[in-house]
């Protein structure tokens, strides 16, 4: 059944103006006679003010129409350059009404009533080269306004989906600095590592009078890179394991190797936990590389010692006989475990090295070959002291910390991955600090301490270009994150990268389902199009058809009949075409929140203000 809501046709020509030019030449012509004829001018007088007066109100219903037409042009670019004072207002505004996500309008039946009727007509406007879309679908609303999304629903989690080049980073950059003004602590994982992200977020920083909370990591600048230990926390020991065998390539083939390099790592991490020294990348590689032996000496001293405080006496007495040979020390050492302390008090976390000990060390060689290389990129150059830190080092001036530590301290922290130069490197480092941050999540969310304000800050993680640092460690945080208050932006190009990078599609589709809030900027592939706009609700479009006839009796051919009819119809559509999601301009983008909010908004990019 057509509903009962009047219709106007949207896109007509604006017959409306040509009336009123009609209508003034009227008033003109009858004005000009007034001058020349010998009539009463009354007459003349009270024509030129009806004239007028259709001029007036023809002008007056052209004018809305001219301005819609004109609307499709599309907006220019707007540059935003925030000064102290827009910041201050952004701050209030963001605890008033949410986070700013720029102009716009929500979109609705209206909005697509009027897309679809412009897609059906034979005028459709030209894109803008400059912009690289169609700059009028946002021409679809006499009055944009600024958006917010409330705070509270946020931590749902956003994914940000668009080609390279429609302002995926343009939109990081203005969420990082509210997220900065909000006074929480923020953390950006930047694969590609754009300047104006890094610079820019030491700008807000700056504007909220407090530069010193930013914080920069990048393996290309290492004199300018603070120095962090990505295996600082965890909830089980193992979990270092798991994580450093996760950097080996997971082909099926590769399986086994994977397994046992997990075993040997977890076994080296045990040792060094066992004597007390937090593992570094280094310790851990030294530990592969160089053998187990001195690690197994100092782990069994204690093990054996805390069984019975004469072991290193007894012990001792034999290493004597074999002074010179570490491998010989190493040995009395493990019969001595497994004849006095074993029997009565295992230590589980020793006999991983034991075993690590005695395996066959040309077997052994093979199974590691592979987890070596990965382990050397992050181990070998700048690199060795930039993951692996040493905070007792007093001639590295460089900051040195950790997860938890930033997210304490309430720092601003940005990661830049130089995945460009090096990709392995940049993924490896950015699933290591993704692990790390999970371990963190985990940790909050089971012990998080009700009187601490600190816990109740939430913990803003910036993740750009997310399917070259993708991970199960990634997901877990998009799962459980939000009861440790940890709010996710997960930017990516298509959302068949994830597809790709985890191997199925329910995986991948697993991955954005845990995504309440999806902001689409311009984005091509057809399926990432139908995925965005496929939850909306389907509307009804109407339209009108005109039919024309024109009829003759062969009896009587001087006679015509003829019809003109109007059938107005609807039909079922997209509340949004998916098609025009691939014609959006930079920095144009439709979101859907959670909520069931649709948006059409576009973002401002900001510049370094002038002080
Ligand atoms: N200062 C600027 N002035 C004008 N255009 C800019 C400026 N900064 C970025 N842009 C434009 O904004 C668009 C979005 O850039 P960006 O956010 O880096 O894209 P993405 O991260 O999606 O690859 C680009 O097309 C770029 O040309
Ligand atoms: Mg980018």
């Amino acid at each position: 059944m057509i509903s009962d809501r009047p219709y106007l046709q949207n896109w007509r020509p604006i017959y409306e103006l040509s009336s009123a030019v009609v209508w003034l030449s009227a008033m003109n012509i009858a004005h000009t006679l007034s001058f020349f004829s010998s009539l009463p001018p009354i007459g003349f007088i009270l024509t030129s003010s009806f004239c007028a007066a259709m001029t007036i109100t023809r002008l007056a219903q052209a004018i809305p129409r001219w301005q819609q037409h004109r609307r499709l042009k599309g907006k220019k670019l707007t540059l935003l350059k925030l000064t102290r004072k827009q910041c201050q207002s952004l701050q209030t505004k963001n605890q008033e009404q949410g986070v700013w996500l720029g102009w716009g309008f929500e979109w609705q039946r209206l909005h697509g009533q009027r897309a679809w009727d412009l897609l059906r007509s034979d005028n459709l406007p030209a894109k803008s080269e400059k912009t690289m879309g169609a700059g009028w679908i946002h021409g679809m609303e006499e009055h944009e306004e600024r958006l917010y999304q409330p705070l509270e629903q946020i931590q749902m989690h956003t994914m940000v989906i668009g080609v390279p080049g429609s302002g995926k980073t343009r939109l990081f950059d203005l969420l990082v600095t509210q997220a900065v003004l909000r006074n929480e602590p923020v953390i950006i994982i930047d694969p590609k590592g754009d300047h104006d992200l890094a610079s820019h977020t030491l700008r807000s920083c700056e504007l909220s009078s407090n530069k010193y909370r930013f914080m920069k990591f990048h393996p290309g600048f290492p004199a300018d890179s603070i120095r962090i230990n990505l295996l600082q926390n965890f909830n089980r020991s193992s979990e270092l394991a798991s994580r450093i065998s996760g950097l080996m390539p997971s082909s099926g083939d590769n399986a086994p190797f994977q397994a046992f390099a997990q075993k040997a790592v977890d076994a080296v991490v045990q040792g060094y936990l066992l004597c007390g020294q937090r593992p570094t990348l280094v310790m851990i590689r030294q530990g592969l590389e160089g053998g187990v032996t001195k690690l197994l000496i100092k782990a069994l001293t204690i093990v054996c010692t805390r069984h019975n405080t004469q072991a290193p006496n007894t012990a001792q007495g034999k290493e004597a006989k074999g002074k010179s040979n570490i491998e010989a020390v190493a040995r009395r050492w493990i019969e001595f475990y497994r004849e006095k302390v074993m029997p009565e008090s295992p230590c589980t976390d020793v006999e991983g090295l034991i075993s690590l000990f005695e395996h066959d060390r040309a077997h052994y060689s093979k199974m590691i070959a592979t987890l070596l290389p990965a382990l050397g990129m992050l181990t070998g150059g700048p690199l060795a002291r930039l993951l692996s830190p040493d905070p007792t080092d007093i001639d590295d001036l460089r900051p040195c910390t950790d997860t938890v530590n930033l997210i304490e301290q309430n720092k601003v922290m940005y990661f830049g991955l130089d995945s460009l130069s090096d990709p392995m490197v940049g993924k490896a480092i950015g699933q290591l600090l993704l692990a790390d941050l999970a371990a963190v999540a985990g940790d909050r969310y089971n012990y998080s301490s009700k009187d601490s304000q600190q816990d109740d800050k939430p913990i803003n993680l910036f993740v750009d270009e997310a399917a070259e640092v993708l991970c199960p460690q990634l997901l877990s945080l998009l799962n459980k994150g939000r009861g440790a208050k940890f709010r996710l932006y997960v930017a990516t190009q298509t959302l068949a990268d994830f597809e790709a990078q985890l191997g199925s599609e329910a995986a991948a589709q697993q991955f954005i389902d845990n995504c309440n809030h999806l902001i689409c900027l311009r984005t091509q592939n057809p399926d990432t199009q139908k995925f965005i706009t496929d939850k909306l609700p389907p509307v009804r479009y109407r339209y009108f058809i005109r039919n024309q006839g024109i009829s003759t009796d062969a009896n009587r051919p001087m006679e015509f009949t003829g019809n003109l009819s109007e059938q107005q119809l609807e039909e079922t559509g997209d509340l949004f075409p998916p098609q025009l999601l691939g014609e959006l301009p930079n920095l144009e983008y439709v979101a859907r929140l959670g909520g069931g909010r649709l948006l059409k908004g576009r973002i401002p990019i900001l510049c370094a203000p002038k002080f």
